[in-house]
């Protein structure tokens, strides 16, 4: 049960007419995860870097899978080492990303479309095999881990998807959608419901949602459903894909407020991936910025915010007046990113950067930057802007 959450109501969970017994509908990516799962975003992949169905391996109807004996290791919470994925056609959409993110940690993960932020954040829960590299959640090997061991460590990791309203099955209730999660793990409704009930309050939605259908609700509802369906296992680490994407002001402000204040709370883990800058700058401890599917930059968030050390962290900040390196008066916007994204299936050689960025050299074309640390901050490029 969560700690801090009130449980007082235990209403039986409502039942779901054309929904049939459990595990006729879709269930969440129908893949045992503690979460929504993507629908019509699993083109899936090939080969090395293959992107596995989100059915990764945990049967729809699985009992429950025990915790893996022993205490949780300590250190960091998640920790990706060299992690790539290229899909079947050839995208390399993650190439040899490392990161680490602690308990009770806010990473924020941002860079432009494509860049490879939802393709990572399904790598490191397990949603996608990596071509090369490891991801170690709470200290275990996801891919040396068997199939009941994963189960259990994915029930302590919960996703919440890009598009909730797609992630979420037309033909069932959401109270049927709610309770999903507990029966792929096995748990006893009488235990896990008001836990369940718990969580809907914790995200401001009255009980009587329950008995609607997805369609029926707004979209900030919908994403508020979504993590509340996230958080019904009592997660350790939440991976939220832009959880303000397309809300209002009003309501990006209570989802930020939900997730960290759940973070205060309850001292889970997450990432979060937005192309909302000024939002990541508001919650996250630490920032990570991708380039096509490189990690160029990662640190602690006021400090790259501050004096951020890659060209393209500095062009994405200036984008947003508030946030421009030097003050909002630093200068005209235009042309801060000029040029094409290159093509994730043909990167340049060298830097990825190199074709956009205005300070590039001939060293730039020809070899590879490799990661340099200073202040706390990583940054993959021959000439960081701060040293
Ligand atoms: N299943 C797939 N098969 C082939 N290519 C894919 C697949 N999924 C994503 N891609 C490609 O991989 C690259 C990275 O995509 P990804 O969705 O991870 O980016 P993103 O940073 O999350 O973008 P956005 O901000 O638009 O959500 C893009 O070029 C995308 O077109
Ligand atoms: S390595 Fe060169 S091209 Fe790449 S970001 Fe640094 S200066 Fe620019
Ligand atoms: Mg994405």
């Amino acid at each position: 049960m969560h700690p801090h959450l009130s449980q007082g109501a235990s209403t039986p969970p409502p039942a779901a007419p054309g929904s049939g017994p459990a595990g006729s509908g879709r269930g969440p990516a129908g893949d045992g995860l503690n979460g929504n799962g993507p629908n019509g975003d699993d083109r899936g992949g090939d080969g090395p870097g293959r992107a596995s169905s989100a059915n990764n391996g945990a049967p729809r109807n699985a009992e429950a899978a025990p915790i893996p004996e022993g205490p949780i290791p300590e250190g960091p919470i998640l920790e990706a080492s060299g992690v790539t994925l290229v899909y079947r056609d050839g995208t390399r959409a993650v190439d040899n990303v490392s990161l680490r993110l602690r308990r009770g940690e806010i990473l924020g993960l941002v860079g432009e479309s494509g860049s490879g932020k939802s393709s990572l954040a399904r790598l490191l829960l397990g949603l996608a095999r990596p071509g090369a590299g490891t991801v170690r959640f709470e200290g275990r090997d996801l891919a040396s881990a068997d199939r009941r061991a994963r189960q259990a460590l994915r029930r302590r990791a919960a996703m919440i998807f890009q598009d909730p309203v797609a992630s979420l099955s037309p033909r069932l209730r959401l109270g049927s959608l709610l309770r999903e999660p507990l029966r792929i793990h096995g748990l006893p409704l009488r235990e896990g419901w008001p836990a369940a009930l718990a969580v809907l309050r914790a995200v401001n939605l009255p009980e009587a949602i329950l008995e609607k259908y997805p369609h029926q609700i707004s979209g900030g509802q919908a994403r508020r459903f979504a993590i509340a369906r996230a958080l019904v296992l009592e997660p350790s680490l939440v991976i939220a894909d832009e959880p303000t994407a397309g809300l209002d002001l009003s309501v990006q402000g209570e989802v930020v407020n939900l997730l960290t204040g759940l973070r205060d709370r309850l001292g889970l883990a997450l990432l979060m991936v937005s192309h909302n800058l000024p939002v990541v700058g508001a919650v996250a401890d630490r920032v990570a910025v991708m380039y096509l599917g490189r990690l160029v930059e990662a640190g602690a968030a006021e400090v790259v915010f501050r004096t951020p050390a890659h060209p393209y962290t500095r062009a994405l900040l200036a984008a947003v007046p508030r946030l421009r390196p030097g003050g909002a008066e630093a200068g005209p916007v235009r042309d801060v990113l000029p040029g094409e994204v290159p093509s994730p299936r043909n990167p340049p050689e060298g830097c990825h950067f190199r074709t956009r960025c205005p300070i590039a050299e001939e060293v730039c074309r020809t070899v590879p930057p490799r990661h340099r640390t200073g202040e706390g901050v990583e940054v993959l490029c021959h000439k960081p802007l701060v040293r």
